[in-house]
């Protein structure tokens, strides 16, 4: 696997009133191409904060965020949308599914933001939509109502939502949150899908340690920095060090 995404010295600092708040504190990360990492640690450790910078949703104050080696911060706004829209899926706990729109039209929706929106691509993307919820295995529900579906349901939707530009990197913050155990393990045995039929590689955020058996790669986050020298992260995080 070669190296892919690579962070170097990431800060950030929020400001909220006079406090100052640094999520990220200088973050040394390389993710090679095809890996299924997941970031655990404790809340507030700066994970999703993380996720965001390299997703481009978050700007740093410092420091860099390479995609194969293209420093993703130097792209103005528009050029910045286009790359994030062409090369990353997004199943963020703040992105949920829009409740006035069908399960298909939740999924295609981003990439008709991404398109000219002419007709003919419109059915492309529709067709696409419903084989992806085919694999899925949701093809009987693409008329249904978010709050027609199961929480399982939600996210497969979403998955199919991040899928549907087909981009190379799937970033996904909590996606198993609030789910049964049983639910998770199949939205868990679907993202290992992603990774290995796809070929995506997928970046989670995730507390729940059923992620662990999976993940290629688990990176722990602790106060704003990466453990680098954990030998067993796995079992830093039974032990409670990062919890
Ligand atoms: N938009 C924001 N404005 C101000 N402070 C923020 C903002 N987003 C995050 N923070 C702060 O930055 C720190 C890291 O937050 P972050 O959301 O990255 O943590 P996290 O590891 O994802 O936590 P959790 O597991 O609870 O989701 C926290 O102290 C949080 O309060
Ligand atoms: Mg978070």
């Amino acid at each position: 696997m070669s190296e892919f995404i690579r962070t170097n010295g990431l800060k950030k600092i929020y400001h909220v009133g006079d406090q100052r708040v640094e999520a990220l504190k200088g973050v040394d990360l390389e993710i090679a191409q095809g890996d299924f990492v997941v970031f655990m640690g404790h809340s507030g450790s700066g994970k999703t904060t993380l996720v965001s910078t390299i997703g481009g949703l978050t700007r740093p104050t410092e420091g860099t965020v390479l995609i194969e080696g293209k420093n993703i911060w130097k792209l103005n706004d528009s050029q910045l949308s286009n790359f994030r829209n062409r090369k990353i899926g997004f199943m963020f706990q703040s992105f949920s599914l829009l409740p006035t729109l069908n399960v298909l039209n939740n999924v295609v929706m981003p990439a008709i933001f991404n398109s000219n929106s002419r007709k003919k691509d419109t059915d492309a993307l529709k067709s696409k939509a419903i084989s992806l919820l085919t694999d899925l295995d949701m093809k009987s529900k693409v008329n249904s109502f978010p709050s027609e579906l199961s929480g399982g349901e939600q996210r497969r939707v979403a998955i199919a939502r991040a899928l549907i530009n087909d981009p190379e990197i799937i970033l996904a913050d909590e996606p198993t949150g609030e789910l049964d155990i049983r639910t998770e393990k199949e939205v868990i045995e679907i993202c290992c899908q992603i990774n290995n039929v796809y070929k995506k590689t997928l970046i989670v955020v995730s507390h729940s340690l059923t992620w662990l058996e999976k993940a290629k790669t688990t990176i722990v986050m602790k106060d704003g920095f990466i453990y680098k020298d954990l030998a067993d992260p796995v079992q830093a995080i039974m032990n409670g060090v990062c919890k």
